[in-house]
């Protein structure tokens, strides 16, 4: 999510700031701006867009300055503009921030800094972080940094420049990556490293807590013990191509490897553990009507539409809810009865599909309240939606959708919760599933460790041409995703069903050149799942079975097992998914098709 860049050294910073925004342009694109010290004066451009615009707006400026910071944005607080791109300042036009990640309490320290006469120019969070070193300004740079962040709860990569110390940059981490490059009389620092290799192969990752002072001809780390610490830079063996994947042959699989970071970020300051609950600040405008809903409609396409049949579950298990789901390209063909209080929830990760965008409008004319989950920050649907919850997923740049669907599912649980908890849920069980989210991440960590496996299975499954994809309740929307990323990125022809259809037709074409994936994790509907292998079996089918059991009879009857770790019933999509991703990615890699860019596809459909 966003992209920083530093220089401090003798060449003039701008071309090098501007190369290697370049470089991480990938990460964020929604505008971009950079700050340069020319000795005296700081020297600030800010443009909305692409890199492109930046440069437009900069013509042929020759600033001489040799230190800079500068900052690409993927926007998470406040809609994509000039006033809200990086860096921002502090009231005086001393002090300039680049941030990536999220201020958690920014609305507290916001206020606060107000009271005591800070002015805010823009919507960010991260303009309080300017406004907080400000606070601090008798003390040096890195002491006025560490004090300010002391007061801030959430992540950051980031990185300083203050007009007092032309001859020093500061920069920052906890849990968003920040990392030194350390050049010959100069010394960089990027939130990626595919920003620094032009310049140098000498780097150093910085750890969380850890704040570095950045000079001409040397570095300075201090500890999160507030201590000045020795650190040894590491060569970087890659180029800059494979930087910007950051070492992965594909953005899928690196998007696929970002979802315990996606999780963690969709869970981000949302989980309110003494109530056992969730809070959604982008919702609280609308919690009154919500609260008097009774009837919801979901509305998205493709994998966003997939999550919204797993929301369907969660939500009616957990609230009294009834709760449909639309294809949004079908909704205008419906004639849905809005009855009082329905709510229309559009789930999007570009927040631009036409078809979603044309529901809502339809929705919104028949007078229905109407929200948005989107990923996109400030994309269309955010601006035509009551209100709404964001992914904080990051950029997802390859056109299958993985992170940012888990990520999906994760926050529809939030909202079930949420809005459960003001129902029937008690407490316990708000912290019960609540227990069972934060699992989520090191699960998955673990599904990810084991994606050997899934490669030699897709390596021998490959040559099939036809696949089933099964599961029941909650796992049979992760069905639905399974055979969609096995169509679409290895050009393989797979059907998602509902385990129980089987016999009404489907179980015809099963023979043993037409395997099937089944997702049988020891649940409410394990049993029914293991007749329904049985039923396959008996006609020769191959099954590849996902399953929490160790032993059980899945494990015999099953041609292929693959373990997933146990949780709740209820959040076991969120599991099952990931090696289904991970089949239909080294499918299509052994297929030898084109990953990130399949044919006759567009990350965003903005046609109907
Ligand atoms: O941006 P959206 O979530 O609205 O996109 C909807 C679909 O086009 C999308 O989910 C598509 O099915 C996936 N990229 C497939 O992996």
């Amino acid at each position: 999510m966003c992209g920083i860049v530093c220089y401090i050294g003798r060449q003039p910073a701008l071309p090098i700031l501007v190369e290697g925004l370049k470089r991480l342009e990938y990460r964020g694109y929604d505008s971009s701006g950079l700050a340069i010290h020319n000795g005296s004066e700081v020297q600030l451009v800010r443009e909305l867009g692409p890199i492109r615009n930046l440069e437009r707006k900069l013509g042929s400026s020759q600033w001489s300055g040799t230190s800079g910071i500068a900052h690409t944005r993927w926007a998470t607080h406040g809609a994509p503009s000039e006033e809200n791109a990086h860096p921002h300042g502090d009231c005086r036009g001393e002090i300039y921030v680049a941030h990536n990640g999220i201020i958690e309490n920014y609305r507290e320290l916001k206020s606060d800094l107000e009271r005591r006469g800070h002015c805010f120019r823009s919507q960010t969070d991260t303009e309080v972080l300017a406004h907080l070193i400000e606070e601090f300004q008798d003390s040096s740079l890195e002491e006025a940094t560490q004090q300010a962040l002391e007061r801030v709860i959430g992540t950051y990569g980031l990185a300083i420049l203050s007009r007092k110390f032309p001859d020093k940059l500061v920069v920052a981490r906890r849990g968003s990556p920040i990392i030194l490059g350390i050049g010959a009389g100069e010394t960089l620092a990027a939130s990626d490293v595919s920003a620094l290799l032009r310049h140098t192969r000498k780097v150093i990752y910085l750890q969380d807590g850890e704040i570095a002072v950045l000079e001409q001809d040397r570095f300075r780390i201090l500890s999160h013990q507030q201590k000045w610490i020795r650190r040894s830079p590491e060569t970087v063996e890659w180029d800059s191509e494979a930087a910007e994947m950051q070492g992965y042959p594909h953005f899928m699989l690196k998007e696929i490897h970002e979802q315990p970071e996606a999780i963690q970020n969709a869970m981000r300051g949302r989980l309110l553990w003494e109530e056992g609950t969730a809070k959604l600040g982008g919702l609280e405008a609308v919690a009154d009507r919500l609260r008097q809903a009774r009837h919801m409609i979901i509305v998205s396409c493709g994998s966003s539409y997939f999550a919204g049949l797993l929301g369907r579950y969660v939500l009616e298990r957990l609230t009294s809810l009834s709760v449909e789901v639309e294809l949004a390209s079908e909704f205008r063909y419906r004639k849905l009865n809005f009855r009082k209080g329905t709510v229309v929830l559009a789930i999007s990760q570009s927040g631009e599909t036409a078809d979603t965008l044309a529901a809502i409008r339809e929705a919104k004319r028949k007078g229905a309240l109407v929200l948005g989950l989107v990923n996109v920050v400030g994309s269309t649907l955010t601006r035509e939606t009551d209100a709404g919850v964001y992914n904080h997923a990051g950029p997802e740049i390859g056109v299958a959708s993985t992170k940012t669907f888990i990520s999906q599912m994760v926050i529809l649980h939030l909202i079930a919760l949420f809005l459960g908890r003001q129902q029937e849920v008690p407490i316990a069980e708000g912290q019960r599933i609540q227990e069972g989210l934060q699992k989520l991440p090191d699960q998955v960590r673990h599904i990810l460790s084991r994606q050997d496996r899934i490669s030699d299975l897709a390596r021998r499954y490959c040559g099939y041409h036809h696949f089933f994809y099964l599961g029941r309740k909650y796992n049979y929307p992760v069905a639905l995703e399974g055979a969609l990323k096995l169509k679409e990125i290895a050009y393989l022809h797979a059907e998602g069903y509902a385990a129980g259809e089987m016999k009404h037709g489907p179980l015809a074409l099963i023979d043993e050149e037409f395997p099937s994936v089944c997702i049988v994790p020891r649940d409410s509907s394990y049993e029914k799942m293991v007749s329904n292998v049985q039923e396959i079996k008996a006609r020769r089918g191959k099954v590849i079975a996902l399953t929490s059991e160790q032993d059980g009879d899945i494990c015999s009857l099953a041609d292929e097992v693959f373990p997933l770790p146990s949780n709740l019933e209820i959040l076991t999509p969120i599991l099952a998914v990931v090696p289904l991703q991970l089949f239909a990615y080294y499918a299509a890699l052994h297929r030898g098709c084109e990953i990130d860019r399949p044919r006759n596809l567009a990350k965003s459909v903005t046609v109907e």
